[in-house]
């Protein structure tokens, strides 16, 4: 409290001394009305008990029933939004806004009214009301996409969602494997990429697309030149309104969306989960919560994570069935702030990579001498409370230091939920306090729908990912190869539940290789479990790791590229989750360097080249042009790099006998490098 007492004994003018008066009071109120711990609702001590063949259920449960939904009249999605009407006695369901403007809401019987008619349009268009036919959905998050979507489910159609990182070649691969004759998107744009793509022939089977933005004759032409309908979404509305069909809804079973995600080789797969999937794991994160942060009717969430991933619709799927809103974000994630401001939302989902960037922000926030104390102070007193398991955001700390942080996002944030990738212990902890609200941490696939463990309501502390879902029960399997025996509790992370999808579409071979015959999905994670029976995250089966955003990488792929650049000679790329870019260890040839040095008018000894920044800059300007040729994704290149003059060996241990890095070796050898790299690359 060194600064309290430097105010104390410097002479104050008059207004200041008023200021100190209204500030000791507030200090005093604080005092006094600072709240009790309340006890966690579970024992934090054992959050996970053994069950059958040597796996682990959640504590949660009273016995070994599964829960595959949480309320009798909702186990699949329609019914589900069905149930959020009756709640919320036709409340706003969805909202989007203008520039500048309020939300403008569509209440929960507009949506499914509109669902209706879009429906009834497709059928008149020749669907079929059932589970075999597929519907394209290619278009950013807002109010039309949940409605397409719902109009799927109220006539059994599946969701396949379409999204433009996927790449054009992975997009015509889906709309042939899962025979989509109709997409629904939301821009011109995109619909001449489609048409773009049955201009070449390598998309025969498309016949319809349908428009939510407003588009030119010139569009419908192209269209009708290729035996493709273009058709926009308020006239197939208007068509299914004049020949309405009764609802057909789908059976839990029953198949709701295929959700296609693209590997770091070949063809992306499509995952296929039913109703009750998405269901049983949006059941499970309300069982979690319902003692301390039940979802209501008066919750509002955030949606701009693409819809495209489970965790986005694990997300929907729990506001929906439980009558809360889902405003939408302008569709441009640099507005995200001005969104939230304007629309208050309660519910806040996010990925690890926009919690550092805001991490970041409030540390270079802090610029003073006097401001870094103050943050250090508050959220070292905050901390303390959150270890007692107070969770509040109307301290002192809150109004004095982190008001600021909390109005950005509106100032009603209540929950928060990370997944997708892991995110760092001390980001975590430091963001706890700053925001005063409850944040889970998630840990899933799309595999499983999207989360299979979560961090429990009132346990503060980081380094796991919780005790295992109510939804499914989690094993670990022996890896040898990588020194992993659950005899340690340690091993190959596998999930079994109602929330483990039914396998990829039309692939029997993949499939086979991620759910063994006894129905376990095996993540290719490698899990250890805590004494608390929670579980962590430690390792990746293969040499695949995803960097902060969830993109997956594989470093060996992306050498085998760069190791043809003429001066190089051996290279090594590194990259880990917490990291949201690689860099590489470049060792060059000795004997093609000079050369290459010269033509970059770089003279010297090897050694001295190794050192020439221009040198290390005309490689790096190499690599990532050979990765351009050879396919790399622009999250697939190295950043920077470090040049190294000694070669990687056996002897010096940075190889393996068979000559190939021991990556684990290499990355602690060049600790010290790597961290340089990211630090000037920040
Ligand atoms: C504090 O949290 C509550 C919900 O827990 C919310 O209603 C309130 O608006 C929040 N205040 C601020 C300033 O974030
Ligand atoms: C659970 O165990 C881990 C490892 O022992 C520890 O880091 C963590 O703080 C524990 N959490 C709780 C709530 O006891």
């Amino acid at each position: 409290m060194l600064w309290l007492l430097q105010l104390l004994f410097t002479p104050l003018p008059t207004p200041a001394v008023i200021g100190l008066i209204t500030f000791g009071t507030t200090v005093f109120l604080w005092l006094i009305t600072k709240p009790k711990p309340i006890p966690p609702p579970f024992d934090l001590n054992k959050q996970s008990v053994g069950t059958e063949g040597g796996a682990r259920r959640s504590a949660i449960l009273d016995d070994n029933k599964l829960v595959s939904y949480y309320c009798e009249d909702a186990k699949t999605l329609y019914e589900g939004f069905v149930r959020g009407r009756y709640v919320s006695e036709n409340g706003p369901c969805l909202g989007y806004r203008k520039p500048k403007q309020p939300y403008q809401w569509l209440s929960y019987q507009q949506v499914l009214d509109k669902a209706e008619y879009l429906g009834s349009g497709l059928l008149h268009k020749g669907c079929k009301p059932s589970g075999d036919q597929f519907i394209g959905i290619f278009a950013q998050n807002r109010p039309e996409w949940v409605i397409s979507e719902l109009a799927c489910y109220t006539y059994s159609m599946v969701v396949v969602p379409l999204y433009e990182t996927l790449g054009s070649e992975a997009i015509v691969y889906i709309i042939n494997k899962a025979d989509v004759s109709t997409v629904i998107c939301d821009k011109p744009d995109k619909a001449q990429l489609l048409l773009e793509n049955c201009e070449q022939k390598k998309t025969p089977g498309l016949a319809m697309v349908i428009l939510m933005d407003s588009f030119d004759d010139q569009l419908k032409e192209r269209g009708a030149a290729l035996k493709v309908e273009i058709l926009s979404l308020q006239e197939v509305e208007r068509l299914g309104k004049a020949n309405l069909s009764r609802p057909v809804p789908p059976k839990p079973q029953d198949l709701s969306i295929v959700c296609f995600t693209s590997g770091t080789t070949g063809f992306p797969k499509g995952a296929m989960l039913t109703h009750e999937s998405v269901v049983a794991n949006t059941a499970a994160f309300m069982k979690s919560t319902e003692l301390t942060t039940r979802c209501m009717t008066s919750d509002i969430s955030i949606s701009y994570l693409p819809l495209a991933h489970m965790f986005e619709r694990i997300v929907q799927t729990l506001m929906y069935s439980n009558g809360a809103k889902v405003g939408f974000f302008q569709g441009d994630i640099r507005l995200l702030t001005d969104d939230m401001r304007t629309l208050k939302p309660t519910m806040f989902p996010v990925v690890p990579r926009l919690l550092n960037r805001i991490y970041d922000k409030i540390q270079s926030g802090a610029q003073t001498k006097f401001k870094r104390l103050l943050l250090n102070i508050a959220v070292a007193r905050k901390q303390a409370e959150v270890k007692q398991g107070i969770i509040r955001n109307t301290s002192l700390w809150d109004k004095l230091v982190f008001k600021k942080i909390q109005e950005a996002m509106g100032g009603k944030v209540r929950i928060v939920v990370t997944g997708a990738a892991p995110i760092s212990s001390s980001v975590l902890t430091f963001l706890r306090a700053a925001f005063g609200c409850q944040i889970f941490e998630a840990y899933g696939q799309t595999e499983c729908t999207a989360g299979c463990t979560i961090s429990l309501p009132a346990d503060w502390t980081t380094g796991h990912v919780g005790p295992p879902l109510v939804c499914n029960i989690i094993k670990l399997e022996d890896v040898a190869e990588m020194n992993y025996f659950t005899a340690n509790n340690e091993g190959e992370v596998c999930v079994k539940g109602p929330n483990v999808f039914k396998g990829y579409l039309k692939d029997p071979e993949k499939t086979a290789e991620a759910i063994d015959k006894d129905g376990w999905l095996h993540t290719g994670d490698i899990g250890r479990w805590l004494p608390n029976g929670t579980l962590k995250i430690i390792d990746r089966k293969k040499n695949i790791f995803k960097l902060a955003q969830g993109e997956y990488i594989a470093p060996e792929k992306i050498e085998n590229i760069y190791i043809r650049s003429v001066p190089v000679e051996q290279i090594f790329v590194h990259g880990d989750s917490l990291q949201s870019f690689l860099v590489g260890v470049v060792v060059p040839n000795p004997e093609t360097l000079p050369d290459f040095a010269a033509k970059l008018g770089a003279k010297g000894s090897y050694e001295e080249l190794c050192k020439n920044t221009a040198v290390k800059k005309g490689i790096l300007m190499d690599l990532v042009k050979l990765g351009k040729e050879g396919g790399l994704k622009s999250f697939e290149q190295v950043k920077d790099i470090y040049i190294h003059p000694e070669m990687f060996t056996v002897e010096n241990g940075l190889l393996t006998p068979t000559l190939k890095a021991k990556r684990a070796e290499v990355t602690k050898y060049f600790r010290s490098q790597i961290d340089a790299l990211y630090a000037s690359n920040m």
